[in-house]
């Protein structure tokens, strides 16, 4: 039973004269194809990725609170600081060494100043929320999570003084975030008088 219609109206009543039964063109069979094979290449990198890349973190993860973590960079700051800038302690330890490393809204403490080829393990965590360290001008990029202490082996590679840029939205003072690290060279030179670096 259907509605009595011009040829030219289309109520609803009666189905449209369609197109989309008539078999796909061969082009675009070959598209979805292309598409699906690129789908299934994706899906297998990311296991692959995990395996065999070079992007996972690179040492310790554990579960720690903003207080300790904090009270446990300031004893850092306190044993190997060597001078200030603009107030931020600048802190030098031994090659070797465990180095610590906070952020916070809206700034990360202290100032490090490491010497290039020597290996630490950088313990990083936020102490209220979310950071991303982002170390500029090199591609360096991790999510600083409130409550992790993560424990990550580095071994600065190149000499200069280095932005720690906070990547992750963290709030109304978030573009203010920035950070310094300083790479000596190996024979403990700075490239830059830290006074002077802006
Ligand atoms: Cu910290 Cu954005």
């Amino acid at each position: 039973m259907s509605a009595p219609v011009t040829p030219e109206t289309h109520t609803g009543l009666d189905s449209p004269v369609g197109v989309w039964w008539k078999p796909a063109h061969r082009a675009e069979k070959l598209w979805v194809g292309i598409a699906f094979a690129w789908c299934m290449v994706l899906f297998a990198m990311m296991p692959l990725w995990h395996l065999k890349g070079g992007q996972n973190p690179s040492g310790i993860r554990r579960r720690t609170d903003p207080t300790a973590f904090y009270q446990r960079t300031q004893e850092f700051i306190a044993q190997y600081k060597v001078g200030t800038d603009r107030g931020m302690p600048i802190v030098e330890p031994p090659p070797g060494s465990d180095i610590y490393l906070a952020g916070m809204t809206f700034q990360w403490t202290p100032i490090l100043r490491l010497r290039q080829g020597a290996e630490y393990t950088l313990h990083i965590s936020s102490l209220d929320v979310n950071h991303g360290f982002s170390l500029f001008p090199v591609n360096v990029n991790f999510q600083v999570v409130p409550g992790y202490d993560y424990g990550l082996r580095v071994t600065p590679t190149s000499a200069g003084d280095f932005r720690i840029i906070c990547n992750e939205f963290c709030g109304i003072g978030h573009h203010t975030m920035v950070g310094r690290v300083i790479v000596v060279d190996t024979a403990g030179r700075e490239l830059a008088r830290s006074e002077e670096a802006r």
